[in-house]
């Protein structure tokens, strides 16, 4: 097969499309004919060098993708050679074939072109575990949602509104405002030019729930966003890793944080994430009142192109990797 294998870590240039060894159906696996692979924050890391794939995963990048079965492994059930899925990786995406335990398999949402189904794994399930499983968010609540023109952001906007939620999202520019409010978000903060944590309390109170993609940068602010019985989740460390936190503002909120990651989980918990997503978010899908934000698609080959596009800012949700 052919694949993007990543020359030494670095610029964009190092990645190139060249012969890999075919990947096998190992016990409770499936190989994937893949349609279309997506760019994450996490490919850029990987690419640098700063972002190792866990044990055992393939050196390959790519965190998700969709595809057509085109084997099945020992003891695989529920499953057929044929099948249109997508699929939740640790690696390998970035390829014609790759490899998956069939736990981390979605069916292909009717009204989902394959291509476009390969937008919604890594969001998907990083929304729904951070926000609802975790999170517990409730209809009614205030869900902040930080980097909301993002390919996580477009996703969360969506699933809150469906669950019932008012959704704020902070933003880079009046314009991502627009289209974030387009999508369903009730309040769009640019955060180049309004404090966020001013204008949420303002209008809403404060968040029950924050997503959070900055990390250090805004863990003061988000606990300051909180309300009473506040849930911080940090999923990202676009802002740095380390910063002070006064507990006596967590105390008085009862408030809690958490960080959480989805590549490195043992293959139980992301199959659990999946077959959640599957029966919650799934129907979501088929009903259409969630849907895949595309901003391009660039065929694989190209991925170097891709790398640079979400590097430079101002993508709204998911750049897409095409197997021609
Ligand atoms: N822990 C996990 O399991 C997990 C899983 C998936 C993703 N993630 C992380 O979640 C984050 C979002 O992922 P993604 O795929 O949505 O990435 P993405 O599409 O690249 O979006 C990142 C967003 O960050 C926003 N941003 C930059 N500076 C900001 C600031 N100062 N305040 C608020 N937002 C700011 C950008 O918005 P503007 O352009 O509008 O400024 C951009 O839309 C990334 O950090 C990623 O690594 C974590």
């Amino acid at each position: 097969m052919r694949a993007i294998m990543l020359r030494e870590p670095g610029e964009p240039g190092n990645l190139e499309w060249t012969e890999a060894a075919d990947p096998t159906a190992g016990p409770g696996e499936v190989v994937v004919d893949v349609a279309a692979s997506a760019v994450n924050r996490a490919d850029l890391l990987q690419r640098q060098g700063h972002y190792p794939p866990p044990k055992g995963a393939s050196e390959i990048l790519g965190l998700e993708c969709s595809g057509t079965i085109a084997e099945l492994g020992p003891d695989v059930t529920g499953w057929q050679v044929g099948d249109q899925v997508c699929a939740l990786l640790s690696g390998g995406g970035y390829a014609q074939k790759v490899a998956v335990p069939a736990g981390q398999l979605l069916p292909v949402p009717p009204e989902t072109d394959l291509v476009a189904a390969a937008a919604l794994p890594e969001v998907a399930c990083t929304v729904w575990s951070n926000v609802v499983s975790h999170a517990g968010l409730a209809e009614g609540e205030v869900l902040l949602v930080h980097g909301g023109a993002g390919g996580v952001g477009t996703h969360a906007i969506q699933v809150g509104k469906a669950l019932g939620a008012t959704v704020a999202v902070t933003v880079g520019s009046d314009q991502r405002a627009d289209r974030c409010r387009q999508l369903g978000a009730d309040l769009a903060i640019n955060y180049r030019e309004r404090d966020f944590v001013e204008v949420l309390r303002a209008e809403t109170g404060g968040a029950d729930v924050v997503l959070d993609n900055m990390g250090a940068k805004y863990l003061a602010a988000n606990v300051d966003a909180l309300r009473t019985g506040g849930r911080l989740v940090v999923i990202g460390m676009q802002g740095g890793t380390k910063a002070e936190l006064n507990l006596g503002k967590l105390l008085v909120k009862r408030a809690s944080i958490a960080g959480t990651t989805l590549r490195g989980r043992p293959p139980e918990e992301k199959a659990r994430i999946v077959a959640d997503v599957r029966e919650h978010l799934w129907p979501m899908l088929e009903l259409g009142t969630v849907r895949p934000v595309i901003d391009q698609v660039v065929p694989m080959p190209d991925a170097a192109e891709a790398h640079r596009a979400l590097e430079a800012g101002g993508v709204f949700g998911k750049v897409l990797l095409t197997v021609r």
